[in-house]
Parts: structure tokens; C-alpha cells; sequence
């Protein structure tokens, strides 16, 4: 067992500062501090080292371009994500190594390991249906599947042709997944006939026929996940398992252009509307590789899990791309943490023996939760390193995992980045540290970091303000908002100007540059490491019929860390009631998906609103906070404040 990770005492005020091993800086890709320095004196250069490593069918002309909203990189380069991932390793003559692991729910169901030649057959097999099926280059697909292999399998096929792919997450409603497909005009939706959660069988395919429908979608391809009893629609519906029997295993990988559109992903913003955030090809590439290596680690034999949904930015990123780009093994486990029980995390570290392992906070305080009896019961020793990702990490659900699952060994990655960002932005490197609770750490070298006051000037280290990326912008960052490039420039450059992204989290910095991130500063929530806008929920609840008004603001939540809470105004004649409450839960279920269900509606009379009508959300966040309400004057209905008071229990 390697050393522990030393903790430095001489400040007590500091006494959670910890730093790598010896064994951790001896194995890690980059362990010399100097690499910051040489990054910010010369950043192009930078990426352009980094993306010599992966294989290009044709070299860039010039690494990177500025103009406003169109920035680019690796331009002239001709590469595809599916041939670094795949390929690439099969030719260096790594082809029997395992790429991935998948992890069935049902504890009587074996594991499948697929080797990186073995996926390569599969992917190219789906290319060629998918070719076969009128798909061409720059055409959109839907992707819609629970985390079985094939989700891994469908985007590693789609991006072997340049078809981009919008994967939407698989317990997210129809109405979602309609949303979706028609912004992104998908023609082709990979589904599945199900997936078991909590040992009960999930019927997908009726969630993903109400959501094909009034849809660009022509054809929708099913993977046989259960019995495969489900309606198929006659012309439109095809079994995965049949197309891929008689069809080529032979497809070259399609050179794309390095700024050729890879893939959207949906994510929420401010407004009820999800945007679709486009990544483009060769920037997320060598981003997504190079954070992937370095951020964890990765080396050759490494059995890596990362528990996102594939569903969501990390999913993309950290199971598919990243370490298959990397060659490791990448383990998806198909349900949830509690089946058989408590320990199936753990049960599943021991198995495959995972050398590391990427979670959320929410996961990590569930664990807690659940107790030290059920880590310990199992053998551990295999994690090198541990990672945590999608909203800010309390102390004790840091060193607990820190100490009851990394046993003092492993440091803690705690990565900051966003769909958006593609790939991580924010983070302390294995072997360079240091690892501090609640803190992310410094910019990945190259990445420009400052945290700003609202007119740009930077705050000096200690104070709050905004986090900010300064071109040369990362690789990976985002290239625009599908179909609403306006949107595009107004939410993210239009505080700072064109060459300065605005994230939308508040961020303070300490004097060696560690950045902490404080949250969201606008009406986004992060719900169970779930992003998802105050208005998405407020306009889902206002489509039912019962409602005339509504408000919807964050809460914290011990394990949630945020949840959103409801206040509604009912319709005159519509009494308030259980019923009631249980039938806006499903209105929300069926507009959203569970993940967005309301902790807590709250039947009220009035919401405070300002003289021009609009409603004081600040105020309702302070109420169910219990913080001060500050200043009322400039309400229209300011005794609403009182009544609410009340309807809440407030003490502040
Ligand atoms: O507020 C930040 C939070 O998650 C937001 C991005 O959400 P999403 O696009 O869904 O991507 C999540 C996975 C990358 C950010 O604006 N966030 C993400 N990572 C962290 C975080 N907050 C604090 N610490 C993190 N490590």
C-alpha cells in the first residue's frame, strides 16, 4: 500500500491541506508545478502539444483563431473521435484489451466486458445500419437509452460517421425527449424496449414512442435491454439485435473537420427552454483526452468508473470519450446504488478492482448516510484516486470519502467545469495537489481563469466574485447554442465582452490561486448533481390547469444539496389538497422527469411582486432559506411577505 497522503500541520488554520504521495507523484503524467507557467506563457502552444498525441487524418494549419462568438481551434485538422477511441489503440496492437465493463442491476446477471476490438466491431457494425438508414454526415441522431453498453456503442457509431448525436437523458419525459428531437430535427432515435431500476423493469419504449411523435423522427432503432415485449411500429421501428446481424462490420471512420459539429447536448439555462450546446470536433478531442489522462490518472490496465449518466456532459466525456480515448477500461454500472443493497458500490470496486473512481457529492452524502458498515465490509485497496464532480462538496462528505473510501491514500479530484466547458476546467492535478476540501483548485494549465467583480476588474484573493475564462478559450468550450447563436452571445459574452465567457458560478481565490467554488449565481439549481432551471419547473407546473400562478425556488437539501420548492397559487373554486399536490408532481413527471419533482409545493395567496409585476424570487429563496428578506419598499404587495412567513415557518 502506498504511503499516506501527509497532512500539513504547522497552520492549524490549514490543517486540511493535503499533498500527493510520493507513489502518486512518481506515476502521475505531470508532477513539476512548471507546467502552469509554461501553459499561461504560451497556451496555443500548449493544446497544440497536447493534441499531437491523438491521431489526425490530416494536420492543422494554425492551432487557434479569435473573432467573436467563433472562436476555433485545430483549424484545417482532419481527425474523428470514434478512430482515437478505437482504432487507434487496435492498430498500436492494444486490441484485446477491455474497453468496457458494463454492470447489470440484477445481481444474477453477469458482467459483459467488451474488448477495444470487440467494440470496434459493434460500433461499426451500428455505423453502417445507421449509414444504411439514411444517415449522412452532419445529420443529427437521437439517442435515448438507459446506461447499457449500447449508449457507449451508439455515440462512438454516430460519431464514426459525423452524424452529430443528441443523447437525452433516459429518465427525462417524452415531452423532453420531443423538445429535443425536433430543435436538434433528428431523423433516427436509438431507444430501448427498457432497463431495470430498483429490480423493477422500466418500460422506455412507450416514454420514447410518446416522444417520437409529431417529430422529425422517421426511424427509431430498439435495443433488445429486457424481454423485448413492446409495440413496434410497423415502417418506423427496427430490433438493434436484427439490423446489426446482417450488415458490414467494416466502416472507415469519416474525417471531420476539426470544427465540424460532434455532438449537442441539451442543458438547462435561465428561460423554461433547454439549449442545445454544441461541441465541435477537434477542440473537444484533445481536451477531453488530455483532462481525462491527467485529471485521473489514467495508464495503461487502469479499470476506471465514473457513475454519471451517459446522459449528461460527464457521462459523454468521462465514460465514452475520455478513457476510451485513453485506452483504459471504462466500467458503467446499469442502476442504482442500493440493489441488492447499501454495498453494490463498493461490492463493484472490489470486483473489477476500479483503480478510480469519478462520483457526485450527492452520491458521496447518500453513502454516508448509509454508513461506514457497508464500505468496509469490502476490499478497497484497489483506488488510486478519487474524483468528484457537478456541485460544491461539503467538508464531511469530502473527508469522508477522503478517508473511508480513499483510506488516506488517494487524493481527491474535485473537477469544476459545465456542458458548456466540454471537458474539466477547474481542478488540482494528482500529482501536483494540493487537495483541499470544498476548493477545486487551480485552472488545468492552459485553461485562463479570473474571478471578476460585476464590472470585470479582478477581486483580490479572499473575496467572492464571478468566475471567468479569458481566450485563448479552452479546446472544448462550447462553439454555440443550436440554432440560436443571439442566445448564445447574450447569456455567456455579453457581461464581459467576446473574449470572456461568463460561467455563471460565483468563485473566491486564495493566495496560491485555489479556486472554491461557491455555486450558481443565477436561477439554475443543481439538483442531485442535476442541473435544471427554476423556470423550467415553474413553466412545467403552470401548464396545469388548476394553477393561475407560480413561483419556484432552491432549497438546501442534506443529500440533494439543493431542491426545488414550489409556491402556487391555485385557480378560484380549486380547493387546496393532497390530491392536489400529488397531481402536480405528475404534471411536473411527465413535463420534465422525476429529477425535477418539487420537494414542496406551498398553496399561498399572493407572492411578493414589484410595482411592475414581477415576482421577488430573492425573497422567496430567503424565506424557505431562512435568511434576512432585506428591503420590501419596492414591493407592490408587501404585507404577501407576512402571510408567507407563516405558510413556511420562518425564523430568520
Ligand atoms: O454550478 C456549477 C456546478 O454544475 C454546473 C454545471 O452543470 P452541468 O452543465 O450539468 O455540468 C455538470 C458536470 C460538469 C456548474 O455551473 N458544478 C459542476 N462541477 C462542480 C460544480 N460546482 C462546484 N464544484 C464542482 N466541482
Amino acid at each position: 500500500m502506498s504511503e499516506a497522503i501527509k497532512w500539513v500541520e504547522k497552520d492549524p488554520l490549514k490543517k486540511n491541506v493535503f499533498w500527493p504521495t510520493k507513489a502518486m507523484k512518481e506515476r502521475a503524467w505531470v508532477s513539476d508545478e512548471s507546467i502552469y507557467a509554461e501553459a499561461k506563457a504560451d497556451p496555443e502552444g500548449f493544446w497544440a502539444r497536447q493534441a499531437e498525441e491523438l491521431h489526425w487524418f490530416k494536420h492543422w494549419d494554425k492551432a487557434y483563431e479569435f473573432a467573436p462568438q467563433n472562436y476555433k481551434w485545430f483549424i484545417g485538422g482532419k481527425l474523428n473521435l470514434s478512430y482515437n477511441s478505437l482504432d487507434r489503440h487496435i492498430e498500436a496492437g492494444h486490441g484485446d484489451r477491455i474497453a468496457l465493463i458494463w454492470e447489470p442491476e440484477p445481481v444474477d446477471e453477469e458482467a459483459v466486458k467488451l474488448t477495444y476490438k470487440e467494440l470496434h466491431r459493434l460500433v461499426s457494425k451500428l455505423a453502417n445500419v445507421l449509414k444504411g438508414l439514411g444517415v449522412q454526415k452532419g445529420d443529427r441522431v437521437g439517442i435515448y437509452l438507459p446506461m447499457i453498453s449500447e449508449a457507449v456503442i451508439a455515440m462512438q457509431a454516430c460519431a464514426r460517421i459525423g452524424a452529430p448525436h443528441s443523447v437525452v437523458f433516459s429518465a427525462f419525459s417524452p415531452d423532453s425527449l420531443r423538445d429535443r428531437m425536433i430543435d436538434a430535427g433528428a431523423k433516427v432515435l436509438i431507444t430501448a424496449d427498457g432497463y431495470y431500476r430498483r429490480g423493477k423493469a422500466i418500460n422506455l419504449k412507450k416514454s420514447a414512442d410518446a416522444g417520437a411523435e409529431g417529430t422529425p423522427v422517421e426511424k427509431v432503432v430498439v435495443v433488445k435491454r429486457l424481454d423485448g415485449n413492446v409495440p413496434m411500429n410497423a415502417g418506423r421501428d427496427l430490433w438493434y439485435h436484427e439490423l446489426i446481424e446482417g450488415v458490414s462490420a467494416e466502416c472507415p471512420a469519416e474525417q471531420m473537420d476539426s470544427e465540424d459539429l460532434a455532438f449537442l447536448l441539451y442543458t438547462s439555462g435561465t428561460t423554461g427552454k433547454p439549449k442545445g450546446i454544441m461541441h465541435t470536433t477537434g477542440g473537444y478531442a484533445v481536451q477531453s483526452y488530455i483532462t481525462a489522462k491527467w485529471d485521473f490518472d489514467l495508464h495503461e490496465g487502469d479499470i476506471y468508473w465514473c457513475t454519471a449518466d451517459v446522459g449528461w456532459i460527464t457521462g459523454h466525456t468521462y465514460i465514452n470519450y475520455g478513457p476510451l480515448m485513453n485506452g483504459v477500461t471504462s466500467v458503467m454500472y446499469e442502476g442504482a446504488p442500493d440493489v441488492p443493497d447499501c454495498g453494490r458500490m463498493w461490492a463493484i470496486i472490489e470486483e473489477h478492482k476500479i483503480t478510480q473512481l469519478y462520483t457526485a457529492p450527492t452520491a458521496i452524502r447518500m453513502f454516508l448516510k448509509w454508513g461506514d458498515e457497508w464500505p468496509s465490509k469490502y476490499d478497497l485497496s484497489s483506488l488510486r484516486l478519487l474524483g468528484t464532480v457537478g456541485e460544491p462538496i461539503n467538508i464531511g462528505a469530502w473527508l469522508w470519502y477522503f478517508e473511508r473510501i480513499g483510506g488516506g491514500r488517494c487524493p481527491i479530484i474535485d473537477t469544476w467545469w459545465q456542458t458548456e466547458s466540454g471537458a474539466t476546467l477547474v481542478n488540482n492535478l494528482p500529482g501536483i495537489g494540493p487537495f483541499i476540501p470544498t476548493v477545486a483548485g487551480r485552472p488545468f494549465p492552459g485553461v485562463i481563469g479570473r474571478i471578476l467583480d460585476a464590472g470585470g476588474s479582478p477581486v483580490p484573493a479572499g473575496e467572492g466574485g464571478y468566475l471567468s475564462i479569458f481566450s485563448p478559450f479552452p479546446p472544448a468550450l462550447t462553439r454555440g447554442i443550436y440554432g440560436d447563436m443571439e442566445r448564445f452571445k447574450v447569456q455567456y459574452f455579453s457581461d464581459y465582452g467576446p473574449e470572456r465567457y461568463y460561467t455563471s458560478d460565483g468563485a473566491r481565490v486564495d493566495e496560491m490561486g485555489n479556486v472554491r467554488i461557491t455555486g450558481r449565481v443565477d436561477d439554475v439549481m443543481n439538483v442531485a448533481g442535476h442541473r435544471l432551471a427554476t423556470a423550467e419547473v415553474e413553466s412545467a407546473l403552470a401548464q396545469s390547469d388548476k394553477v393561475s400562478e407560480v413561483a419556484v425556488v432552491s432549497r438546501p437539501h442534506d443529500i440533494k444539496g439543493e431542491v426545488p420548492v414550489a409556491f402556487v397559487l391555485l385557480k378560484s373554486g380549486v380547493e387546496r389538497s393532497d390530491e392536489i399536490r400529488k397531481e402536480l408532481i405528475k404534471t411536473v413527471d411527465s413535463i420534465i422527469g422525476p429529477t425535477a419533482r418539487p420537494d414542496e409545493i406551498i398553496f399561498v395567496d399572493d407572492v411578493p411582486k414589484t410595482r411592475s409585476g414581477k415576482i421577488m424570487r430573492r425573497i422567496l429563496k430567503a424565506l424557505v432559506r431562512n435568511e434576512p428578506v432585506g428591503d420590501l419598499t419596492t414591493l407592490q404587495n408587501p404585507g404577501s411577505v407576512d402571510h408567507l412567513k407563516e405558510m413556511v415557518g420562518y425564523s430568520g
